[in-house]
């Protein structure tokens, strides 16, 4: 595919040039939305028809590569399909104050989570499904190592957590390490429900996964999701709108 991609490059190295100077003009007046790939379609005439977009052209190669891409990887994530809102635009601002005093860490208590979630609107369901994105991508020893040395954390699985310390050997792993454990060992390219089935085991990877099958308020949710995917589905799609 990479072959495929820099051929194509090669061939039509105008397609960058030409698609990034409009792409700059735009998103210096509407804020960056990749609009300009959209085509023409239900009557709503594309941005590409101007006249001014008349330097604009070989769009055709962008689906080559994203053609390329699906041939090569089909259908390598998969989950619900989600019509998303459009329109919110990229912030100018960075916030790292806010990232500390917000963003839930992965050792806060459940009740904590889902004050943090109601404080945005998310209500207890929503909280339990958008927590089924960790059905995807991986952990870092350096998240999970607390829950498996000196002790092992009792509410995980004895052999789980044997399995955990072959990928996390070490207590303190090397920061620029790259070790890791995946989230959902069993279909770790979906997103469906084996998140709430492993935290059901005892086996979810961080404390925040495995407090979400404890507590009174979540667990019924966590086992109406782990007994059925369309319902999982449906809901992610709701709460993803929420967020
Ligand atoms: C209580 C709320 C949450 C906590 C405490 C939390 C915490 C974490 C932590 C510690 C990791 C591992 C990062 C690493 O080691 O590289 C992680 C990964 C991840 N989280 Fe969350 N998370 C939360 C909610 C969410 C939500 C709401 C979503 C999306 C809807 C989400 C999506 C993901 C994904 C996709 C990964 C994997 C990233 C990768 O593979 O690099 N998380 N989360």
């Amino acid at each position: 595919m990479k072959l495929k991609i820099a051929t194509t490059r090669r061939q039509k190295h105008n397609l960058c040039s030409t698609t990034s100077l409009s792409v700059i003009a735009i998103t210096a007046n509407m804020s960056c939305d990749a609009s300009l790939l959209l085509e023409t379609a239900n009557g709503i005439q594309s941005g590409q028809e101007s006249d001014r977009s008349s330097g604009m052209r070989n769009f055709e190669y962008v689906r080559t590569i994203k053609e390329a891409l699906e041939k090569e990887c089909p259908m390598t994530f998969r989950g619900p399909c989600i019509e998303m809102k459009t329109g919110r635009r990229d912030s100018r601002e960075s916030y790292l104050t806010e990232v500390k005093a917000f963003i839930p860490n992965r050792i806060d208590s459940m009740p904590s989570v889902l004050s943090t979630f109601q404080s945005i609107s998310i209500d207890i369901e929503a909280t339990v499904v958008l927590l089924g994105a960790h059905s995807l991508g991986q952990v870092h020893c350096v998240n999970l190592v607390h829950r498996l040395y000196p002790t092992v954390d009792p509410t995980l699985d004895p052999d789980y957590a044997e399995h955990l310390k072959g990928r996390c050997p070490t207590p303190d792993p090397e920061p620029k390490a790259v070790l890791y454990a995946r989230n959902d060992s069993e279909t770790p390219m979906i997103l469906d429900n084996f998140y709430h089935k492993l935290s059901l085991e005892h086996k979810g990877l961080l404390s925040v996964d495995q407090a979400l099958a404890s507590d009174p308020l979540t667990f019924p949710f966590v086992e109406k999701m782990a007994a059925d995917n369309g319902y999982f589905q449906d809901q992610f799609a709701r709460a993803i709108l929420l967020l």
